[in-house]
């Protein structure tokens, strides 16, 4: 089986649902407090495995009780975590509240995840090197990431960038990049382009492709997603659920996506089974407590 390296963020959640967001200099009641592994980084790792993939994380934990958590979860859900580091301090932390839509909002102190360094990237190389795919997000330093996905390309592997949180990233980052997985906000802030519709889209994936992408995967929230490669253009809906919190679902479609891809599915296939991921993921509440396995896809009436 091809083998999966997610290179990135692990955060405990600190989760709070309330009716409606909190105003600016509003206190609010909100109802049960609960602790939720998470991160950007981790939960694509947990999607990935959970959903087929052999898969290894590298990043860092801090040395508190989160961390130990954190790396419990991923051992729990088969993830090799020998190149999980524990870092002196804390681990990092991201302050979630979800309202009655389903919507969140997110802080994150990022902790030990912006300790992980070039040369931690160095250390855990034999991650990279016995992996087929790398899956990065932009919750761990730019100067780490850039450099993760420049040793990766030179080891010959297949990049996915999940470009969350959107931060304006440099051409020299873009262009080591085989799949990119925007949402169009993101899509936006790296092209400089404003979407409106699927020409904006277009021309904003041109735009990314001529600086080194290969493929682009836009998801499109309730709509569906669209794949762009420079000879393709393929829209594949989404699947209609009850949401109770999108916490994760972009993650969860990122992990997806990399496991149907290692496994050579076609576009549309991959396309799907990832909609069906991210779909039944805010069907409950948290990041890691909602992401879905094959058992659950299979027999999930869609
Ligand atoms: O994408 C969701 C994740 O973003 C949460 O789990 C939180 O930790 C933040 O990283």
């Amino acid at each position: 089986m091809k083998k999966i390296c997610v290179i990135g963020s692990l955060n405990m959640d600190l989760v709070v649902n309330v009716d409606e967001m909190p105003k600016k200099g509003q206190t609010l009641i909100g109802s049960k407090f609960r602790e939720i592994p998470g991160g950007k980084g981790g939960n694509q790792a947990v999607a990935a495995s959970r959903l087929g993939g052999d898969v290894c994380m590298i990043g860092k934990v801090g040395n508190d009780g989160f961390g130990e958590s954190l790396l419990k979860q991923l051992k729990a859900d088969k993830i090799n975590t020998d190149y999980v580091q524990v870092e002196e301090g804390p681990s990092g932390v991201a302050l979630i509240t979800v309202d009655q839509n389903a919507e969140n909002s997110i802080v994150v102190s990022p902790g030990a995840n912006f300790k992980l360094t070039k040369d931690d990237i160095d250390k855990c190389i034999d991650g990279i090197k016995e992996s087929n795919t790398v899956v990065i997000q932009l919750e761990t330093p730019i100067d780490t990431i850039k450099y993760a996905l420049e040793k990766s390309k030179e080891l010959g592997k297949f990049t996915i960038l999940n470009p969350a949180p959107a931060v304006m990233l440099s051409d020299d980052i873009i262009k080591n990049v085989d799949l990119l997985t925007p949402n169009e906000t993101e899509l936006e802030i790296l092209s400089g382009i404003s979407i409106k519709d699927e020409d904006d889209i277009k021309k904003a994936a041109n735009i990314m492709m001529e600086k080194g992408v290969k493929q682009l995967i836009v998801t499109l929230g309730s709509k569906g997603s669209l794949y762009l490669d420079k000879d393709n253009m393929k829209f594949i809906k989404s699947y209609k659920v009850e949401a109770i919190d999108t916490t994760a679902a972009g993650d969860t479609y990122t992990g997806a996506l990399s496991v149907a891809f290692s496994q050579n599915k076609s576009v549309e296939e991959t396309m799907d089974f990832a909609s069906k991921a991210g779909a039944l993921s805010v069907t409950k509440v948290g990041a890691q407590t909602s992401i879905p396995n094959l058992y659950d896809i299979d027999n999930y009436k869609f």
